[in-house]
């Protein structure tokens, strides 16, 4: 037995820029139950090897880097050696850059226990692509959140704008779609719904929608088990 053992855990996993994050971190708020966002740990092991001169392909230097990752998160702030990398790691570089890396099996490894670590009363919401399938394969409840390419493309593109970024509708969708492959075929934890997830597409649903629809899930879940 774990000292885990009882503290929920919802997991969202989901293809890039399917809104995961805006939806695992309002379902957590509403439940008032803690949020991991993995994505960021492999963006910030992507940052850190960019910045230590660490090669893309060094995997056993990657992991050695990823098990000591000087990550802090404060609220909405995300620190990587005590630096304010919150926006940095959003850059689309930097996710191409997470995105290699993740087919490592050895960083995957590096990375386990620091998101287990985020399992704390009085739950958890975790959004990634592995957390039902490896990280939390005892999640309460699974969830496979997806959209189109063209959708998620073009939130993407709005989200980028927003910020201040350029960017070009054609090229995020090409680019999506390359992510899209490569985490999907990778060999080690690929991108695909945990068995028993519950899949919603959110192509046509608004956020207040779909942050409905996943707690309804766990509600129905919840009622059932009770039963
Ligand atoms: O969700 P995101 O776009 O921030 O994730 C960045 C990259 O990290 C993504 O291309 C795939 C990888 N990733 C992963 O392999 N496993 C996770 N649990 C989360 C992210």
């Amino acid at each position: 037995m774990s000292t885990h053992d009882g503290i929920p855990v919802i997991a969202i996993d989901g293809p890039t820029a399917s809104g995961k994050g805006t939806i695992a971190q309002r379902v957590a708020q509403m439940l008032g139950w803690g949020y991991l966002d993995s994505g960021a740990l492999y963006r910030l092991s992507a940052l850190a090897a960019l910045r230590d001169g660490v090669s893309l392909d060094d995997e056993a230097a990657l992991a050695g880097l990823a098990a000591r990752l000087p990550v802090a998160f404060r609220g909405a702030t995300i620190e990587l050696a005590g630096q304010d990398v919150t926006d940095t790691i959003r850059d689309e570089a930097i996710g191409n850059a997470a995105s290699r890396i993740a087919a490592l099996p050895a960083l995957r490894a590096a990375l386990l226990d620091l998101q287990r670590g985020f399992r704390r009363a009085p739950g958890l919401v975790a959004d990634g692509r592995d957390m039902g399938t490896v990280v939390f394969p005892e999640a309460r409840l699974k969830v496979f959140l997806t959209a189109s390419a063209e959708s998620r493309a073009e939130r993407r593109y709005k989200q980028l704008i927003e910020k201040g970024f350029s960017a070009n509708l054609d090229a995020l969708l090409a680019d999506l779609r390359q992510r899209d492959a490569r985490d999907a075929n990778r060999a080690v934890a690929p991108l695909k719904p945990a068995e028993g997830a519950v899949v919603i597409d959110s192509t046509h649903l608004g956020i207040d929608q779909t942050v409905a629809q996943v707690l309804k899930a766990y509600r129905d879940l919840a009622r059932r088990a009770g039963a």
